[in-house]
């Protein structure tokens, strides 16, 4: 028990947080990835039946519908995921409600959660208005376009590059992004496949790469403060850094005389290397 103990002051002094008793195996189930159709995610990312919600972000809780598509939902829009690089934290992801064409029912703007993505290098933002009135002067426009959608005034549509700085006459906008060579003139053919080729992003957890220090025997997860831990795996738990498993001595304790005879299996092997090498 004596050595037991010692053990137990050994780990508190040598892991920076102490043992976690509400995540005790983390480590498992977040090894697992999330795999639909040709998209396969780890950390930060979670969902499907593979990835607890600590292994990821709130924020980055992925779908699979259909055993194929892989669904993200930002700002109550629904995208779907064409593309992860776990390397480069890029994600390229494509506006479902565009599936069908411009002429969408439901009007929403493409809005990024700034805490969590950057739109990444190359892409540039495009307006499209519904519901315009005959004209608007000052308004650079590259096409227009006609939609009939129930509780717009009027059906013409027009593309604007960037967000309009102008007041604008039309009964709703959409800000998408769209890469940047998007040509000068365009029609809504174009609009639309732009619209399925998607846009890239990148993700900003864990921007302090703390998900590095969780080497050999642990996986990265989030906690309730969505920053970074790791579930280790011996011992386990959530740490902000695996404890080492065999800590160094410490010079002014005194080796313990007894034998463990009463701890479980696990704690028994730990023991037995600890006071093996006090011994
Ligand atoms: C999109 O954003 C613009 C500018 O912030 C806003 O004026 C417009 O109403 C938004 N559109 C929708 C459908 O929410
Ligand atoms: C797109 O527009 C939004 C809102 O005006 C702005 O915050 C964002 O930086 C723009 N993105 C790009 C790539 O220009
Ligand atoms: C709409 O676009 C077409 C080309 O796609 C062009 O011929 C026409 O003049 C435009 N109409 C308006 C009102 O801008
Ligand atoms: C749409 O029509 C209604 C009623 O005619 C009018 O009050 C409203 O200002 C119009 N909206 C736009 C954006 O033109
Ligand atoms: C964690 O992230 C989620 C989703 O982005 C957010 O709603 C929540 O407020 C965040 N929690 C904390 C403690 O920052």
């Amino acid at each position: 028990m004596n050595c037991y103990l010692l053990f137990v002051m050994i780990l508190l002094v040598f892991s920076k947080t102490p043992l976690s008793s509400s995540n005790p195996d983390l480590y498992g189930p977040c090894s697992n990835q999330f795999k639909c159709g040709n998209v396969v995610a780890e950390f930060p990312f979670w969902g499907g039946d593979q990835r607890p919600p600590e292994c990821g972000h709130p924020g980055l809780q992925l779908h699979c519908e259909n055993y194929n598509t892989a669904i993200l939902e930002i700002a109550g829009v629904r995208y779907r995921v064409i593309k992860i690089d776990q390397e480069t934290k890029r994600l390229k992801i494509a506006r479902d409600d565009y599936e069908g064409g411009i002429c969408t029912q439901r009007i929403q703007n493409t809005t990024l959660d700034d805490t969590l993505f950057v739109s990444a290098k190359g892409y540039v933002n495009l307006t499209l208005l519904y519901g315009c009135s005959t004209s608007i002067p000052f308004l650079p426009t590259l096409g227009n376009f006609s939609c009939r959608i129930n509780g717009l005034n009027s059906s013409r549509g027009l593309i604007h590059p960037g967000v309009p700085t102008v007041p604008i006459s039309c009964s709703a906008s959409v800000t998408v992004l769209v890469y940047e060579s998007f040509p000068q003139i365009t029609t809504v053919e174009v609009v639309e496949q732009e619209l399925k080729d998607g846009f890239e992003v990148e993700w900003k957890v864990d921007d302090e790469g703390r998900c590095q220090k969780c080497i050999s025997k642990a996986n990265c997860g989030i906690n309730h403060q969505n920053k970074t831990v790791c579930y280790c795996q011996e011992p386990s738990g959530s740490f902000q850094e695996c404890p080492p498993f065999s800590p160094p001595l410490p010079p002014t304790i005194s080796p313990p005389a007894q034998t463990p005879s009463d701890a479980g299996t696990r704690g028994k092997h730990l023991m037995s290397r600890y006071c093996y090498r006090i011994e």
